[in-house]
């Protein structure tokens, strides 16, 4: 009993440690789809770009990822390849780590599995969610994460919003103080193109599998007609 109780708190400790940072956000949905290629190249080009730059996601290879988004080998290099040289190199962070941890006191998390440890919804509320804190080292808190030391690296498209809290320091909503330069719809929409893209990079076999499963319901459904008939050849004297 004492053993199996041990193994309960055990299992739910990670749970309880990521609760900490959000318990009382609300999250919003996001529709996640992996067949949308469009959504998911308009994602890459916005992690290689504004990520990439402190995070790693060093299980992935460039040329990889070009196969599976349909992005061809001369597009990755011009327009991918800012943190590596050649498009077999896996995808690492342009910051060394010492540097990073000098300046955030924390490595920035390599973003590989980032959408199976936490859901697309906390990221897509996440990433939504910086706003202006004058106490902040950054500048910058995040509802959902709070004092969280990364930065609000997207500003420049979502512009500076402002948190309002109820009396009893719940959160309430946001209010945009300063626009940026895209509108909040247009910016939802980026985000959402980014969370697909985390969401394939974090099991990239899914694209295959999604492929690999059309063809295991075509050959069921052929298999289906032979054994029907085989069914009815076989049970044609019984009645
Ligand atoms: C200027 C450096 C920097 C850039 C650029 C940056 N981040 Fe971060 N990020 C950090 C740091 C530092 C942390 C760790 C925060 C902490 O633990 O307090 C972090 C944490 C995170 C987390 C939370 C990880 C966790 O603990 O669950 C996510 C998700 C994330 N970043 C996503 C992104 C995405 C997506 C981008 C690109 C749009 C991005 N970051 C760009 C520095 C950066």
């Amino acid at each position: 009993m004492k053993k199996l109780l041990i193994l309960l708190s055990l299992a739910a400790m990670p749970v309880a440690g990521f609760a900490a940072g959000g318990e009382h956000a609300k999250l919003d949905a996001v529709k996640i789809d992996l067949s949308d290629k469009t959504s998911l190249q308009r994602g890459a080009r916005i992690f290689v770009n504004y990520c990439l730059s402190c995070h790693s996601a060093a299980y992935m290879r460039y040329n990889r990822m070009g196969k599976d988004l349909g992005i061809s080998e001369e597009l990755v290099k011009d327009n991918l390849l800012f943190a590596a040289d050649k498009v077999g190199d896996l995808m690492k962070a342009v910051m060394p780590a010492e540097e990073a941890k000098a300046a955030f006191s924390t490595v920035p998390p390599d973003l590989s599995v980032i959408a199976r440890a936490r859901k697309p919804a906390w990221l897509y509320t996440y990433m939504r969610s910086f706003y202006r804190d004058d106490k902040a080292p950054s500048g910058w808190n995040n509802t959902v994460f709070p004092h969280v030391a990364m930065p609000h690296v997207l500003y420049e498209w979502q512009g500076h919003q402002r948190a309002i809290f109820k009396q009893d320091g719940a959160f309430e909503r946001f209010e945009l103080v300063r626009p940026g330069s895209m509108s909040t719809e247009d910016y939802d929409k980026a985000m959402r193109d980014l969370i697909n893209f985390l969401v394939y990079l974090g099991e990239p076999a899914k694209l295959e599998r999604y492929q690999l499963g059309v063809w295991v319901l075509l050959f069921l459904a052929v298999f289906f007609v032979f054994a029907y008939l085989l069914k009815k050849e076989y049970w044609k004297d019984v009645h």
